[in-house]
C-alpha cells in the first residue's frame, strides 16, 4: 500500500481508538451537578434525567473491545506498516516473518504443498513402485533454487533439463497407476482443460492430447518437458517472403499431401508451385522436413495428415501461411512444482494410446 493510504488507514483507525478512549475517560470523570431530586435538572418533553452509573455488563463489554483492538494493534502491522510490524510472525522459507497476508497466504501454502510432497513420496510414489524418483527430485529442486530469478542461464538450464529428463521411468509407472491417474485427472481438470477441454481432445490452436499426433513428441521424457517449461510454436508470416501468389500456391500443395482432399478441385500448377517453395531447405522444408512429416525438435506439425492445430480448408491453411502462427503452451513447473507436473505428465501420457512405446 502507498504511504499516503498507509498512513490514512493509520490515522482514521488510532484517531477513532484514541477518540473513543477519550470520549469514554471524559464521561466516566465529569460529574454533573445534581438537584435535591437527583436529577440534572435536564428535561426532555417531561422526561427528567437522572445521572445513574453506565451498567457494569455494558462497561466490561466497551473496555473489552478497546482492549481487543489494542491488541489488534500490538499483534499486527496496523500502523504505518513499514513502521510497526506487529509482533505476529508467519513460517515462510522455514523463517520466521512478520505477519502480512502474502505471507499468511504463502505460508499455508507451503504447508499444504508440504503434506502434499509427503503424500507423494511416501504413498503414491511409493504404491507405484517409483520411489526412486525422490532422489532425483530432490536434486532437480535443488538445481532449480540455485536458479536466479529473472536471468538466463542456459547451462543451468541444461542441467536442470537432464534432470527432469531422469524421472521419464517414474513417469510411466505412475502412468500405470490408478491412484495416480485420479490425482492427475484432477489436476488436469483444474489447471488444463480450461485450454486442451476437460476432455483433452483440445480445440482450434490448442492440441488435442489423446491422439498419438505429437507436436513435440509423445514420450514421457518430452510430455514432461513439455509440461515444465511450456513451449511456444514458432511460425512465422511467410507473406512477405513469397507473396500472396506464393502464399496460395504453398497451401495448395499443401492440401495436395494433406489427409483432407474432400471436395478440393487442387489446380495441378499452383501445386507444383507451391512444392518447389515448400522443398526448398530455406523455406518450409526446414522445419515441417522435405517429406512435410513435421519435426517435434521445431513443434513443426505433421502437414500429411488430417490433424490440424487450426484448421485443413483451404482458407485456413493460407491464414496460417500468410500471417503465422505462434501458439502458446504456458510454463507449470514454478506453479504446480515437480511433483504436481510429474502426475500430469502421467495421466497425458495415459491418455494417448502409445504406452507400448
Ligand atoms: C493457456 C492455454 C493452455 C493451458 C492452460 C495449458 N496448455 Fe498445454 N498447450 C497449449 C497450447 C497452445 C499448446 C500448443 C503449443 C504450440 O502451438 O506450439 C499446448 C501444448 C501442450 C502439449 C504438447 C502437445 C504436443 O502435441 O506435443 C502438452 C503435452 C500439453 N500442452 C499439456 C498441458 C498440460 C498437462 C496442461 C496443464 C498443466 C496444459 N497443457 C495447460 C495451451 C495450454
Ligand atoms: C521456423 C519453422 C517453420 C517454418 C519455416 C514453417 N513452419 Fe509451418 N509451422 C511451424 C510451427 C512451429 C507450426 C505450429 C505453430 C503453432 O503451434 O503455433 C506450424 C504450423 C503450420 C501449419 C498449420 C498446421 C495445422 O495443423 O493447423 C501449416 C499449414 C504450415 N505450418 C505450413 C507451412 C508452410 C507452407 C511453410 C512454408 C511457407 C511453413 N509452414 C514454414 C514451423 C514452421
Amino acid at each position: 500500500m502507498s504511504f499516503f493510504w498507509s498512513s490514512w488507514i493509520t490515522i482514521l483507525s488510532l484517531g477513532c481508538w484514541l477518540f473513543i478512549f477519550g470520549v469514554l475517560v471524559w464521561t466516566l470523570r465529569s460529574k454533573p451537578v445534581l438537584e435535591e431530586d437527583e436529577t440534572t435538572g435536564h428535561s426532555y418533553d417531561g422526561i427528567r434525567e437522572y445521572d445513574k452509573p453506565l451498567p457494569k455488563w455494558w462497561l466490561v463489554i466497551f473496555f473489552g473491545t478497546l482492549i481487543w483492538g489494542l491488541g489488534y494493534f500490538i499483534l499486527f502491522p496496523a500502523i504505518q506498516p513499514n513502521a510497526w510490524k506487529g509482533v505476529t510472525t508467519v513460517e515462510v522459507d522455514g523463517q520466521q516473518v512478520p505477519w502480512t497476508s502474502a505471507n499468511e497466504l504463502n505460508s499455508q501454502l507451503q504447508a499444504n504443498n508440504r503434506v502434499f510432497t509427503e503424500n507423494f513420496e511416501q504413498n503414491i510414489l511409493a504404491n507405484a513402485g517409483a520411489s526412486e524418483a525422490t532422489v532425483v527430485l530432490a536434486k532437480l529442486n535443488e538445481l532449480q533454487a540455485s536458479r536466479q530469478p529473472g536471468e538466463d542461464d542456459p547451462a543451468l538450464q541444461t542441467q536442470i533439463n537432464d534432470q527432469i529428463k531422469l524421472l521419464a521411468p517414474y513417469v510411466d509407472k505412475l502412468a500405470a497407476d490408478p491412484e495416480a491417474q485420479k490425482i492427475g485427472n484432477r489436476l488436469f481438470l483444474q489447471n488444463c482443460a480450461l485450454c486442451h477441454g476437460s476432455n483433452a481432445k483440445g480445440a482450434t490452436g490448442y492440441p488435442d492430447l489423446t491422439d498419438n499426433d505429437w507436436l513435440y513428441g509423445g514420450d514421457a521424457e518430452q510430455v514432461l518437458l513439455t509440461i515444465h517449461n511450456g513451449r511456444v510454436g514458432a511460425m512465422e508470416a511467410w507473406q512477405p517472403k513469397i507473396g500472396e501468389a506464393g502464399v496460395k500456391a504453398t497451401a495448395e500443395y499443401v492440401l495436395s499431401i494433406s489427409g483432407n482432399q474432400n471436395g478440393y478441385e487442387l489446380d495441378p500448377a499452383k501445386v507444383a508451385q507451391g512444392k518447389a517453395i515448400f522443398e526448398n531447405p530455406q523455406n518450409c522444408a526446414l522445419c515441417h522436413g522435405a517429406d512435410a512429416k513435421g519435426q517435434i525438435a521445431m513443434g513443426a506439425p505433421n502437414l500429411t495428415d488430417d490433424i490440424w492445430l487450426f484448421g485443413g480448408d483451404r482458407a485456413t491453411i493460407e491464414t496460417t501461411i500468410r500471417h503465422g502462427r505462434a501458439g502458446v503452451m504456458p510454463e507449470w513447473q514454478t506453479k504446480l512444482g515437480n511433483e504436481r507436473v510429474m502426475l500430469l505428465a502421467a495421466y497425458v501420457r495415459s491418455l494417448s494410446q502409445n504406452q507400448a512405446q
